[in-house]
């Protein structure tokens, strides 16, 4: 029996299909499209399902949709009754943009549909995803229907809804209205600006930062702006336009929206933290990828254990629907197996077919483990697709380029010459969990790169070009279980070069792109950059 989940028309559109009660694919149309946060009904993800796993749209049970559009409509209508004057074209805009994206999903799917509050499907796509019995499920977000942040407390497989912030109110929309006043895009910058926070000190701005108000900001009234004049007013300069030069004002504010959002979201868990006994924590929503707010949650809030799956945001939301749709049906859901590697994978078939041009290697396991650990220690960059894709927006050794960290200037010549992207954003290392705390404070396993972590401090000049300015980097914590051929290549590097079993990892695109997905992708993208070496499965080709 098929069950399909679907999210879509806000932005990081996906899709994922059930089989007989277990999840065997996810995918974000984003890698299909090639178009960025891509918010449109997932079709190539649909047809990809029907194709691969040879179905048909009737021997689908039900299809499972991550909100509940007459929830919005009411949303939309009360926000408009506050504001009749200033929001009408709003209201206009956002009432066709809701009656279009309805008639579409019926037009696609039919009448077979389950709709689910918005934040229950990041809640239990975060709780199912984990380990734990008893745990208080957070999401935190832009806006679902009409909260921005709720809590469930799951006891003995009950949960216990609470919703814990109500639009206009909005730490997400707060943090995206920001990265917009820095000049980067609402919904794809929001990591830059954490990235830029490192570089500010935060108390400067700190002040006039955390008394900003609804009279600073206009998410509620306007479709194309986040904030409006007095937001330039308040913090004394005007608005940075992308391709202005970033100042050290800038970086100020950054890092003051940083803390005042960290300082906010530490409250949250605070108050809920006080309802109950319960120290297990699961975070959702797209706020759940800030790793540096995350990384300080365990040292900060009473919650001592924390768990925050591959996709937090609106993606992994297709997967909490159909959790929700499981348990209306049965009246309980079955945990979701823990990987990321759902997406689409390419037989050597595949990679001859897409490639008829290229002239293709191929080498055995233990041959490519040992090439590539040679061409890294030579210096040379690897663009990595093997097995099945990500799902999320980290790329976690399936669709990654990698690079010796141990050698000075990488972090540049990776930022510069191959991603194309700004100077001040760092990357991140992907290490062996063997080894993880000698070099970084943080026991825990940390798979999905979401927590920023502290470096040890005699090993900070060793992980300098994988380490943020402050000491600190966003690790990617591998096993053998769950990540093997990364696990072996680690290895493999270590015994080759003598050093640590540590690798940079970053997502295999360049600027403005999505990850590849397909061989065909990875190819162009290694032939229009300087990637020396190209992995795809077992066939390498080195430039
Ligand atoms: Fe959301």
């Amino acid at each position: 029996m098929y069950i399909i989940g679907i999210s879509c028309f806000y932005h990081d559109s996906s899709i994922c299909l059930f089989k007989d009660g277990e999840l065997v694919f996810a995918c974000e149309e984003e890698r299909f499209t090639g178009k960025k946060h891509d918010s449109s009904f997932p079709h190539n993800g649909l047809r990809y399902i029907l194709d691969t796993y040879n179905i048909s749209l009737d021997e689908i049970e039900k299809f499972c949709f991550y909100e509940t559009p007459t929830l919005k409509l009411g949303r939309i209508v009360k926000n408009y009754i506050r504001h009749p004057i200033s929001s009408f074209s709003f209201t206009k805009q956002s009432l066709i943009n809701w009656y279009k994206n309805t008639r579409t999903l019926r037009k696609e799917v039919g009448d077979n549909v389950y709709y689910q509050p918005h934040h229950h499907s990041h809640l239990y796509y975060s709780y199912y995803t984990s380990t734990f019995k008893d745990a208080v499920v957070v999401s935190v977000d832009g806006v679902g229907e009409t909260d921005t942040a709720t809590v469930a407390i799951v006891k003995d497989g009950k949960f216990t809804f609470k919703p814990l912030m109500k639009y206009p109110q909005s730490l997400g929309l707060f943090y995206s209205a920001m990265t917009s006043f820095l000049g980067f895009k609402p919904n794809n910058g929001e990591y830059k600006l954490m990235g830029l926070a490192g570089f500010g000190d935060p108390h400067l701005y700190y002040d006039k930062v955390s008394s900003l108000s609804m009279k600073h900001f206009v998410w509620d009234k306007s479709n194309e702006i986040m904030f409006n004049e007095n937001l330039s007013k308040a913090l004394g300069i005007p608005n940075r336009l992308p391709e202005e030069k970033i100042l050290q004002v800038h970086k100020d504010i950054a890092a003051a929206t940083q803390l005042v959002y960290e300082h906010n979201l530490f409250s949250l868990l605070d108050q809920v933290a006080k309802e109950t006994d319960i120290r297990n924590l699961c975070l959702g929503g797209g706020c759940a990828y800030n790793g540096v707010a995350n990384g300080k949650i365990k040292n900060i809030t009473p919650f001592t254990e924390l768990w925050i799956p591959p996709a937090p945001s609106d993606a992994g939301s297709s997967v909490g629907a159909v959790l929700g749709y499981l348990r209306h049906r049965n009246g309980f859901a079955h945990r979701v197996k823990e990987t990321p590697f759902l997406g689409p994978e390419y037989s050597d078939e595949d990679i001859i077919n897409q490639l008829p041009e290229v002239k293709l290697k191929k080498v055995s396991d233990s041959k490519l483990y040992e090439i590539v650990s040679q061409e890294l220690q030579k210096g040379k960059v690897v663009g990595w697709l093997r097995g099945k894709s990500e799902f999320g927006a980290r790329a976690l050794g399936h669709r990654s380029i990698l690079a010796n960290p141990f050698i000075d200037g990488t972090r540049d010549k990776v930022n510069s010459i191959i991603k194309k992207r700004e100077g001040f954003r760092p990357f991140a290392p992907m290490v062996r969990y063997d080894v993880q705390s000698e070099y970084f404070h943080e026991e825990d396993y940390v798979p999905y790169m979401n927590q920023v972590v502290n470096v040890k401090e005699e090993h900070q000049h060793l992980l300098k070009e994988v380490s943020n300015v402050d000491g600190t980097a966003r690790i990617q914590s591998v096993t053998r279980t769950e990540n093997p051929t990364i696990h072996k290549l680690l290895t493999k590097f270590s015994e080759t070069s003598g050093n640590p079993p540590i690798l940079l990892n970053t997502s295999f695109n360049v600027r403005g792109q999505t990850m590849v997905l397909t061989p065909r992708m990875a190819y162009d993208t290694f032939i229009s950059t300087d990637i020396g070496v190209l992995v795809l499965n077992n066939f390498i080709i080195i430039k």
